[in-house]
């Protein structure tokens, strides 16, 4: 069978490198890298942009670039000439331009960072966005500027990835079990309720959705809802590392930092979940087949 051409940013990054290794029999796959050395594309670069898209004959852009370092982020707050501002409302802004030009449907990697965390219960895709500090904020901006176009489009909200195997940026799982190895694992918040994503079936959610010609917002984590400490617990325990892990509380950090957090970040994802083809692992037998 021909390979599908798909079209992608941030391809290299810890979800898109996953989505290629275990998709590229499928999809025949063109980063729009910056740092390629044969075709470099800033996404912040229009030109550039276009330059690839109007060259292609792919249907979908998976948009997954963007400037991820949520502290760095927070250090930037309110500077719109900022590179996190760049990279993802205005490098978001040139895909929707350009995808608006060469008629292709932009599939869009956002975040959980773009609610208040206030609720008590799971976030649904009808709950209104409020983001509380500049990394969020701006993935939120760049959920508008897709909203508002013309174009085709499906917004993937997911929180606190991992990946079964282990990949240069330590993910949420990975962070835990080097915490525990080095015996520097911090006191694990009790308060703070978050949705782990399971990227090995996240991966198959877009495949999913490019399938099924999907649009709209869709809540695409795992569903379920943990606090930090029960998390850790699980890893310790699953594991079998013996770590002393001690029990902490976000409420009390926040009394000492001014830097925002929030409190719930865990999603509903019943209105994806019902259509998938396939069955979501739960976060135990993800954990239970991860890689040390
Ligand atoms: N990781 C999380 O905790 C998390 C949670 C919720 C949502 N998300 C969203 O999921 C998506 C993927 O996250 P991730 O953790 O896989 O990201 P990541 O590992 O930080 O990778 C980001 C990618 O974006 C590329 N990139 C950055 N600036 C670019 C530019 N100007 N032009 C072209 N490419 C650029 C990077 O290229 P280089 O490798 O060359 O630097 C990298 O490949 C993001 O949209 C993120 O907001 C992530």
């Amino acid at each position: 069978m021909d390979k599908i051409p798909l079209l992608g940013t941030g391809l290299n990054g810890l979800i898109g490198s996953k989505f290629v290794a275990d998709f590229s029999d499928k999809y025949d796959f063109d980063n729009l890298d910056v740092r390629s050395a044969m075709r470099p594309v800033d996404i912040t670069n229009e030109k550039q942009v276009r330059s690839v898209l109007s060259a292609s004959s792919a249907e979908f852009v998976v948009h997954m670039a963007a400037y991820t370092d949520v502290t760095g982020a927070w250090q930037q707050t309110d500077d719109v000439n900022g590179p996190c501002y760049a990279v993802n409302v205005k490098g978001t802004q040139n895909l929707v331009n350009v995808c608006a030009e060469t008629g292709k449907h932009l599939i869009y990697l956002s975040t959980a960072y773009v609610f208040d965390g206030e609720k008590e219960d799971l976030y649904t895709e009808t709950d209104k966005t409020n983001p509380i500090e500049w990394y969020g904020k701006t993935k939120a901006l760049a959920e508008e500027v897709i909203q508002k176009s013309n174009i085709d489009w499906t917004i993937l909200r997911i929180d606190q990835p991992f990946r079964n195997d282990i990949f240069e940026k330590v993910d949420t799982l990975h962070r835990i079990i080097e915490g525990i190895k080095s015996s520097k694992l911090y006191p694990q918040f009790n308060d703070h309720h978050f949705g782990p994503t399971y990227i090995n079936d996240f991966v198959k959610i877009i495949d999913f959705v490019i399938r099924q010609k999907m649009t709209g917002i869709y809540h695409a984590s795992s569903g379920e809802s943990w606090t930090d400490f029960e998390f850790a617990k699980f890893i310790n325990e699953n594991f079998g590392l013996n770590f002393d892990l001690k029990e902490g509380s976000l409420a009390k950090y926040l009394e000492t930092s001014n830097r925002p957090y929030q409190k719930n970040t865990a999603l509903n994802i019943e209105k994806i979940k019902g259509s998938l083809d396939f069955e979501l692992k739960s976060i135990k037998e993800a954990i239970k087949e991860t890689i040390l």
